[in-house]
């Protein structure tokens, strides 16, 4: 098995966690790293090798690339994908695909007839736990799926600056949910959110909120509760609970140690629970990367495509539009 030369675009925080992806799978290999910001492109590059470049241009037209995978931020991506496309080279990019619905329906055509295979960074549906669920569910071990609940609640608010350029909760950190919720109910129909201002005056001043929660409704009547907090004292919360006619499913958060103390006070582990996302979540970046490089040697499919990245982005639009004014959003047929 050659191995496949993998350019990484953006060397931040993700780009980060991508690199380490590539190094630790076999058959992948780091040929290239772009970030306009060379210090974080040569930093990576001294840990894991790769040539380096400001120029995404270099990558495409370097004709040794098989992959690229899109780190860099998210105005960028379907530009990247574009390119990508045009260059033959295969494309993992990250979420979310785009903040405007209007630009993911112009590449929309294109993309889905592309000749590459281009996959959408959803790295959720690679957790083991969530994944696990998943298919006993798809197994009909819980009879027929009635709801699904989505706890996801960050440790604390990104920056100011940060939630200025994110498109809202809905587009940048629900975006997450809306895939997840999709995982198991691909086919919603409506949307109802709530969104409000709890602790956060940076966030308010932006315009955005900062404790949100989204009720959706698949085809077949299965309901769909996704609540978010931009913080949550005790750690990273990440749960999920799959309610069918048979039973319940769900998968509990993670802490740093299986160490517990029982004595006549309680019976806790006393500590909070892994506090990063990238830790939290580092198995499914390592899988969804693999997953992806599988598919492209089996000519297969095992990640969110370019579609699923446009339901998720609708599902956030209708969010959005639910929490300002109140009413429930109809997306029946348009995902
Ligand atoms: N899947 C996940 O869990 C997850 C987690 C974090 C971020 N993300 C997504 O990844 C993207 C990057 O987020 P981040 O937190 O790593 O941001 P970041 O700011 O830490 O890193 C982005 C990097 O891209 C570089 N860059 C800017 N323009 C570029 C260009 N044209 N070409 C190449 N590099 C360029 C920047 O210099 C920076 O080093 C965002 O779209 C974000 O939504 C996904």
């Amino acid at each position: 098995m050659s191995d496949l030369n993998i350019g990484l675009i953006g060397s931040g925080r993700i780009g980060q966690v991508h690199a380490g992806s590539i190094a630790d799978t076999k058959g992948a290999s780091l040929a290239w790293i772009c970030d306009p910001f060379i210090e974080g492109a040569e930093k990576l590059a001294a840990e894991f090798g790769g040539k380096v470049t400001t120029n995404p241009e270099d990558v495409f037209s370097a004709g040794d690339v098989d992959v690229i995978v899109v780190a860099s931020p998210t105005p960028t991506h379907l530009d990247m994908i574009d390119r990508a496309i045009d260059a033959g080279i295969h494309v993992l990019c990250e979420k979310p695909i785009d903040l405007d619905i209007a630009k993911v329906e112009q590449l929309r055509d294109k993309a889905n007839a592309a000749n590459v295979h281009i996959a959408i960074g959803f790295n959720r549906r690679f957790d083991p736990q969530f994944e696990s669920i998943n298919k006993r569910v798809a197994a009909g071990e819980l009879g027929t799926l009635e709801q699904l609940v989505i706890l996801s609640r960050d440790p604390g608010p990104a920056p100011r600056a940060y939630i200025a350029v994110s498109g809202g909760i809905f587009r940048d950190m629900t975006i997450h949910d809306f895939d997840m919720a999709r995982y198991f109910v691909p086919d919603i129909v409506e949307v109802f959110a709530a969104g409000a201002n709890v602790f956060s005056e940076d966030i308010k001043a932006e315009n955005d909120y900062d404790s949100v929660s989204v009720t959706m409704k698949g085809r077949n009547g299965e309901i769909v509760v996704v609540v978010n907090s931009r913080h949550s004292a005790y750690g990273y919360d990440q749960r999920l609970e799959a309610f069918g006619s048979d039973g319940m499913l769900f998968a509990h958060n993670i802490s740093p140690t299986t160490v517990q103390k029982y004595d006549a006070s309680g019976t806790s582990n006393g500590e909070p629970f892994i506090d990063a996302f990238l830790v939290r979540y580092a198995v499914s970046y390592r899988r969804e990367l693999a997953l992806f490089l599988d598919g492209i040697r089996d000519g297969k499919n095992y990640n969110p495509t370019f579609d699923d990245g446009r339901a998720a982005l609708i599902l956030a639009d209708a969010a959005t539009e639910s929490a300002r004014t109140g009413k429930t959003v109809s997306v029946d047929g348009k995902l």
